[in-house]
């Protein structure tokens, strides 16, 4: 599984690539608003620290203004991918610029006659989101289970599950083991995976124990 990073914040950015675990990041409007600067410099900046697919939502509903959108966005570096909403236009703009070998992310995905719909227009990653699903009643882990077994279904289909609105650790492995392609994961989630009680006790017990014996290691 790949692990994305859903953030605008460049620091957190930074400090989870140089641990080598990271292979892209998905930014919304909403990240952006809370990272509070200029969108491009944002999505320039990323792509110099991250190799791997960067997601840059767009910020229109209509077709026209979307490809217009795409077009500047994807002009900032060959790592961007065009993040598009899972509707009608959304998706015309999606066969348009996956036609035109841009990457694009379809996003705001919560079924999956939807996701089948994105895959027919050649997106490069289906976004379902699984907490929200969760928060308004329904098994978000479910739709990843519906979405992988339809494409694998048809091997004329290559779009990526992107496993999005991620909450905790057990998103993160019920994801994985539901075949999703990829995970994107807010920054404290994804270090919050190295965490175990059991690990800190045992941790703990063998630094009391090395301080008993008196030796050091040089
Ligand atoms: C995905 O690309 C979205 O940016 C994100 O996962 C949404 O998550 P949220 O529901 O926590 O806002």
């Amino acid at each position: 599984m790949k692990f994305f990073v859903d953030t605008a914040d460049i620091n957190e950015i930074r400090e989870l690539a140089a641990m080598g675990i990271l292979d892209g990041v998905t930014t919304n409007p909403s990240l952006v608003l809370k990272a509070n600067r200029p969108f491009k410099e944002i999505i320039k900046e990323i792509c110099e620290v991250v190799d791997g697919p960067v997601s840059a939502e767009v910020a229109a509903t209509d077709y026209e203004t979307i490809m217009k959108q795409a077009h500047i966005l994807r002009k900032i570096a060959d790592n961007v991918t065009i993040k598009v909403p899972l509707t009608w236009d959304g998706l015309k703009a999606c066969k348009a610029l996956s036609s035109d070998g841009t990457m694009v992310n379809v996003t705001l995905c919560f079924s999956a006659p939807q996701a089948l719909l994105a895959a027919k227009a050649g997106a490069t990653f289906i976004s379902p989101f699984i907490g929200r699903l969760d928060d308004s009643g329904i098994d978000g882990m479910e739709l990843i289970q519906d979405i992988r077994t339809i494409y694998d279904n048809y091997s004329d289909f290559s779009t990526e599950i992107l496993a999005a609105s991620i909450r905790g650790v057990n998103h993160v492995k019920d994801a994985a083991k539901a075949g999703a392609d990829v995970a994107t994961v807010p920054p404290a989630v994804l270090k919050s995976l190295v965490k175990h009680p059991l690990t800190d006790k045992g941790l703990e017990l063998f630094v009391a124990d090395w301080a008993k014996t008196g030796q050091t290691i040089e």
